[in-house]
């Protein structure tokens, strides 16, 4: 399908190129983030949903012009490939493939192995044997890893494996099945359920970096503490017992009512890293308090802050990659979510650009953390 005129018109007449430079602070380079993180080394880019693409020309150019990767926001989820047993549907993928593919992006895969969006078929399926839930797994893999493979070169191969401790926002006890939460995989296969899903991706792809992506492990709290632990505890015994696995996506899903130690969780990357593996952050956004306190001014600096701060750290500790969970505060799912929305009438103010398109200071403070500045 070629892209549509609606698409690509603001890219050619790049209306949003010339209002965001506008609003470049004069102290951070007005470039693309992508270009100024790639400047470094680094990889700049965004969760996108094809419709957005397909319908939002503001915001298909300015993901055109900021991004060096993009990761589909629900396209490659489990309900969405497989909706119902044996019958796949890659069409909403294949759309974000191809606007990848026309802007010359490398796209992310997003998620292969996940408790959430699971179609209604698969926790009954999965939990009557060990040797249907395999057969379901590799079934998925089959298909999906065929379809992709020229496109998609790392997978979440496993997402959010690790079970909530107390104090979390939604703690769940670590049953008997070690650190593992509660999902229809652990239920069917046991906690071996996550090598199984890494060995059958490589066995494969031999090439595909396999990535395992996880949240809640950023704060300076003692959930998180606890969540650190039980994340290394895993790559441990990944890693003891040979399982392949390349890199570990750490979501960064911040919430400013949260502390936040550089220095702690600078450690935490560098404890992955002496594992051999690779770190990104994968899906960088920023929750305010409730309700929000003072002007959008102070706000967005509230937010800058924390922002420059944690991605410092993650690129002092190793991580090469970062992107955020969308661009633009107007389509982030911080607002669609019930359960992290603010009240009616505010939205979180999480993420580089506003509800109007407008490049806020969060865009600068990533600027200047790519080029190892400091906040400014
Ligand atoms: C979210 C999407 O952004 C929402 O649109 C959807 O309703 C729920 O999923 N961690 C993940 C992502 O790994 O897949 C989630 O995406 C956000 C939290």
């Amino acid at each position: 399908m070629p892209l549509s005129r609606r698409a690509l018109g603001p890219l050619l007449l790049a209306p949003v190129t010339a209002r965001a430079q506008s609003f470049t602070p004069a102290s951070a380079p007005n470039q693309p983030l992508t270009q100024i993180a790639q400047s470094r080394g680094f990889t700049y880019g965004c969760a996108v949903t094809a419709r957005l693409l397909a319908d939002e020309p503001e915001f298909a150019a300015l993901v055109a012009q900021e991004a060096g990767l993009v990761v589909p926001e629900y396209e490659a989820k489990f309900d969405t490939l497989q909706p119902e047993q044996g019958r796949f549907d890659t069409a909403p993928l294949d759309a974000l493939l191809r606007w990848a593919e026309h802007f010359r992006k490398p796209v992310r895969g997003h998620a292969l192995v996940w408790h959430n969006a699971l179609p209604a078929w698969v926790a009954p399926a999965v939990t009557e044997s060990p040797a249907r839930a395999q057969a379901v797994m590799e079934a998925h893999f089959d298909h999906v890893l065929a379809h992709t493979s020229a496109r998609i070169r790392d997978w979440d191969v496993v997402n959010e494996p690790i079970a909530n401790p107390p104090g979390s926002d939604v703690p769940e006890p670590a049953g008997n099945s070690g650190d593992l939460r509660d999902s229809p995989w652990l239920r069917g296969l046991g906690p071996d359920y996550v090598a199984t899903a890494l060995r059958a991706a490589r066995q494969r792809d031999r090439t595909l970096r396999l990535t395992l992506n996880d949240y809640g492990v950023e704060a300076d709290s003692p959930s998180a503490e606890e969540k650190r632990r039980r994340l290394l505890r895993l790559l441990r015994s990944l890693r003891d017992r040979n399982v392949p696995l390349d890199a570990v996506g750490i979501q960064g899903h911040l919430q400013m009512r949260e502390a936040f130690s550089p220095a702690i969780f600078r450690a935490f990357v560098q404890d992955i890293r002496a594992l051999g593996l690779q770190v990104l952050i994968t899906e960088l956004d920023v929750r305010e308090v409730r309700p929000p306190v003072g002007d959008f001014v102070a706000r967005d600096a509230a937010v800058a802050r924390r922002v420059h701060e944690f991605a410092s750290a993650a690129f002092e500790g190793g991580a090469r990659t970062l992107l955020t969970w969308g661009i633009s505060d107007r389509w982030s799912w911080l607002h669609r979510e019930q359960t992290v929305a603010l009240d009616p009438g505010d939205v979180h103010r999480g993420l580089p650009y506003d509800w109007e398109l407008n490049r806020k200071q969060m865009w600068r403070a990533l600027a200047r953390a790519f080029l190892g500045q400091s906040a400014g």
